[in-house]
């Protein structure tokens, strides 16, 4: 590698940011070598989710349940209070909800599926239609197994990954009204929104632009929910680019971004630094109600959901920690730059630069490779060969099956995602990171792609296995 890193400072023209917290623990990484990990990759059928968390060296699986919690969040998880009904750690846990996110009944789930499941079962006849701004895997299949057909909403500048459109995650207004205009009010269950919006690469949504769906919403009177798995970091390109909110604080601007929208599920293992956790949002009794009825019969008692009360406790502070200025500056800071070192040098990656991740284009690195042959997943294996290191497909693999067709659903955007957790890796550990990226694309014309050999029913890229063609 001929160029030296710049400082963050130096990239950003002015003076460096560091951390806001310094290291109290260590747990130390494990050094393979590439036999090893040929033969890793083999035994795990060229895919990352099937490799052993001890044959990984920088894990950039997920950001999902990896974060590493605070003192303060592990002196919490001494003050579990692990009675069955009604434990002290659940209202604390309601407090935070209440108070950060601004909604007025709050039930906990084991995690944002528990939720999904839960809101789509509660809300979706048979035969709507789920506009959304583009899927995210596991809230379409529930959107499906409830009865319902996705539909995505997105604005187009969102499939093409090197369009420079600051909000790539806005919905455009006009295919959901084309949608009201074609099916009805009654044909549409809810918009169902997410800040960010994960498989655009981390896109964030605008508040003008939420702000305009809920005022077309209340229109026609259809609701508009939220996945607010990542709203804190939406936050903070809305507080960085959006006029107005430069001087507003994360806490000021998600409350506002979640006051537009009438219900939420979250997936507390990423924005909220828990490594497990949940929980469903409303405003409306009625639907409280219904959600209270199926939390018992799928996750557990309404004051728990699945949780341990030390969870539950974790989780409360884990909220108050997410929204502070300066946890988000750092946390997206350092993903921003990964991603500037790599556009530095050239490799073509998903801009602008997300909240969680920096997206690989697969398509760009190999355009000798057919979608079917799987860029992507061909991507992710390469970079565990040459380094350890572990990332996710999202791309063909991830998009799946058509359930009425069978047939791939051929997504635009054929992504490999190097997903930072929060608080765990340095600096030095990004720039071991996006040396091998360089690596792996200054061999990208001699690589080859991949054939599926097995294919799960449900969110196949979990457990697919493949081999080299
Ligand atoms: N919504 C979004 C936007 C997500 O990113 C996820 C999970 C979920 C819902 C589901 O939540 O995993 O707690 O059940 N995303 C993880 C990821 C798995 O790696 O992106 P969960």
């Amino acid at each position: 590698m001929s160029e030296t890193p710049k400082t963050m400072g130096q990239q950003f023209g002015r003076r460096s940011w560091a951390e806001p917290w310094k290291i109290k623990m260590v747990e130390p990484l494990t050094v393979t070598t590439r036999e090893e990990r040929e033969q890793a990759a083999i035994e795990a059928g060229f895919n990352t989710f099937l490799l052993k968390s001890k044959d990984v060296y920088i894990d950039l699986l997920t950001d999902s349940g990896t974060g590493a919690m605070s003192d303060r969040q592990w002196a919490g998880m001494m003050m579990g209070d692990e009675a069955y009904a009604g434990s002290r750690n659940f209202y604390h846990l309601e407090a935070a909800v209440q108070k950060y996110y601004g909604y007025k009944h709050v039930v906990p789930t084991h995690q944002g599926r528990g939720a999904e499941h839960m809101i789509s079962q509660a809300v979706i006849k048979k035969g709507q239609i789920v506009p959304g701004n583009m899927y995210f895997t596991t809230t379409r299949l529930h959107q499906e197994l409830a009865g319902g057909t996705f539909q995505d909403v997105i604005i187009d500048e969102a499939h093409d990954p090197s369009n420079l459109h600051p909000f790539k995650g806005n919905i455009d207004l006009d295919k959901v009204q084309a949608l009201i205009d074609k099916v009805g009010a009654d044909g549409i269950a809810y918009i169902s929104v997410a800040g960010t919006v994960n498989m655009a690469g981390g896109q964030p949504v605008s508040m003008e632009n939420i702000k305009a769906l809920r005022a077309l919403c209340d229109k026609h009177g259809v609701k508009v929910y939220l996945d607010a798995t990542r709203i804190m970091e939406n936050s903070y390109f809305i507080q960085q680019r959006e006029e107005g909110y430069a001087n507003k604080t994360i806490a000021e601007i998600a409350k506002e971004f979640c006051s537009y929208t009438d219900a939420a599920w979250m997936s507390a293992k990423k924005d909220s630094l828990v490594n497990i956790g949940g929980w469903l949002a409303v405003n409306d009794w009625d639907l409280f109600e219904e959600l209270r009825n199926l939390v018992v019969v799928y996750e557990g008692l309404h004051t728990y959901g699945g949780q341990a009360g030390r969870d539950m406790e974790a989780l409360a502070i884990g909220i108050e920690e997410s929204v502070q200025d300066d946890h988000i500056r750092t946390r997206i800071g350092q993903v921003l730059y990964l991603g500037e070192l790599l556009v530095d040098w050239g490799v073509p990656i998903v801009q602008p630069i997300g909240g969680h991740a920096i997206f690989l284009d697969a398509k760009a690195f190999y355009p000798h490779l057919k979608q079917v042959e799987f860029p992507a997943q061909t991507l992710a294996a390469e970079l565990y060969l040459d380094s350890g290191i572990r990332a996710m497909e999202r791309g063909i693999v991830s998009g799946g099956r058509d359930p009425k067709t069978g047939d791939h659903y051929y997504p635009k955007l054929e992504l490999t995602r190097l997903t930072i957790p929060r608080r765990v890796y340095t600096q030095a550990h990004m720039d071991v990171v996006a040396e091998s990226v360089k690596a792996v694309y200054d061999q990208r014309e001699s690589t080859r792609g991949l054939k599926m050999v097995y294919e799960p029913k449900y969110l196949r890229f979990f457990q697919a296995r493949f081999e080299r063609l």
